[in-house]
């Protein structure tokens, strides 16, 4: 391989970096990104920090509501950015931390001025095993305490039968249920609709919030829309253009489904201009607002929706091929469908079959597939990622723990050939494994 130019960094543009993470090289974005640096644009407010920038950050806004279905204010109504219905943030972090401020608004109205009075009341109910750290994170961040209450899945998705009773059994503690559009590890895209109704059947005035880091991918194709069926029926919405749309880092949005509810969290201050169109009255934790938007603004200009719907629809098609690839070959075992970007799968050494207990059965694949896993970090030739995951779906044994090597098709460089590439690797370094395992025993 040729030197890279900058040795200390990873090269995320690689087609041989395929576990983790957007290359986020589109040249529209990228553009988008440099032009902001240079223009300098201070969103916080808008008259004359920000004259024109906050109106493409409005209209960028707008198009990722209509993108998941909520309903815009004709534009001639959009008089202020408490009519936007949204706000633009660094991450995906940022905007469940800004996602659950509102919950707790919503739970006990006033907490912004009174502080937290009952704890108690500001449960959340998330996904066992596979939810993602920042909305536990931001409940301690904004005062609530770090309350979660777990509900078991199958297929790394709500059991709604337990989620039932789990509301019923904490009734007047939770202040919101947390749906994932795509979780961290899988990226399995929750029943939507179902988590909706038994919610809502529960309790009216939980608040519903839909993860979408990585489903918001889907909200640009017809093809792949129907996944997150139900969205638009959530209280607020996470989309990261930065994991899914070759958009460089960072850029996240925080969208609600009742525009006004941004008016909950807001702060005054006299020194942020009281004025129709300052982001800086409604976006919690941010002073000086750089100009994130103008690199999706551009992406969107430049490849229309059609372009993006293709984009989309081809990194979706590259799981599906390298899924087939996983089921074909007879070392390797699929732990779920794929319904975005992430396939993770096990490599099953031959012994497997001769383990005699279960446990040591999976003790013998997470040992050599984290030493696949170690050895590709060192050898710096091919990357997968790898995290510990419930076998939710029962493929080796329901609830164990094991340590997958994922895939990402992130990439839009990523060819057969390195699809075949990554996989043939991946299993010759577990037949290696299981040499230097026959070796230690013969020793
Ligand atoms: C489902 C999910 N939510 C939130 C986040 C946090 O996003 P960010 O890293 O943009 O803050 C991630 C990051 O991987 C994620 O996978």
């Amino acid at each position: 391989m040729p030197e890279p130019w900058l040795p200390l960094c990873k090269n995320e543009a690689s087609p041989r970096f395929l576990g983790f993470g957007d290359t986020g090289d589109d040249v529209a974005a990228l553009a988008g990104g440099v032009l902001a640096l240079f223009t300098q644009q201070n969103l916080i407010n808008q008259s004359f920090d920000s004259p024109s920038a906050t109106f493409i950050e409005i209209t960028v806004l707008r198009w990722l509501r209509e993108l998941l279905g909520f309903t815009n204010p004709p534009v001639q109504d959009v008089m202020t950015v408490w009519d936007v219905g949204g706000v633009i943030a660094h991450g995906g972090t940022m905007s469940n931390t800004v996602a659950m401020m509102l919950a707790r608004e919503h739970a006990a109205p006033g907490t912004m001025e009174c502080g937290v009075t009952d704890p108690g009341r500001f449960a959340i109910v998330v996904p066992r095993g596979i939810g993602h750290y920042s909305v536990k994170s931001a409940l301690a961040w904004i005062g609530a305490g770090s309350q979660l209450i777990e509900v078991d899945t199958a297929g790394f998705r709500y059991d709604l039968a337990k989620l039932e009773r789990a509301l019923a059994e904490n009734q007047g503690r939770v202040m919101a249920v947390v749906a994932y559009a795509g979780d961290s590890r899988t990226q399995t895209i929750e029943n939507l609709q179902g988590v909706h109704d038994v919610t809502r059947a529960a309790d009216e005035r939980i608040w519903l919030h839909a993860d979408a880091c990585w489903g918001l991918l889907c909200a640009f194709s017809d093809h792949l829309r129907h996944k997150i069926a139900g969205i638009s029926g959530f209280d607020s919405v996470t989309v990261d253009p930065h994991k899914v749309m070759a958009v460089p880092h960072a850029l996240s949005a925080l969208l609600v489904r009742t525009p006004a509810s941004l008016r909950t969290i807001a702060s005054y201050s006299d020194l942020i201009m009281q004025e129709d169109f300052a982001f800086g009255q409604v976006t919690p934790f941010v002073g000086t607002k750089g100009w994130l938007s103008l690199k999706l603004w551009m992406l969107m200009r430049t490849h229309g929706r059609t372009g993006l719907a293709a984009m989309a629809e081809k990194r979706v098609a590259n799981a599906q091929r390298f899924a087939a690839l996983v089921d074909a070959c007879p070392r390797t075992i699929r732990l779920h469908e794929p319904d975005l970007l992430a396939v993770a799968f096990l490599y099953l050494p031959v012994s497997y079959a001769n383990a005699t207990d279960h446990v040591s059965a999976i003790e013998l694949v997470n040992h050599a597939n984290r030493w696949i896993h170690e050895r590709m970090l060192a050898e710096g030739i091919w990357h997968l990622h790898q995290f510990s995951i419930r076998d939710d779906a029962g493929i080796l044994r329901k609830g164990a723990t094991v340590y997958p090597l994922r895939f990402m098709a992130a990439n839009p460089h990523i060819e057969a050939e390195h699809m075949t590439g990554v996989l043939d690797h991946a299993v010759a370094l577990g037949q290696a494994w299981e040499a230097s395992e026959h070796a230690e025993d013969r020793a």
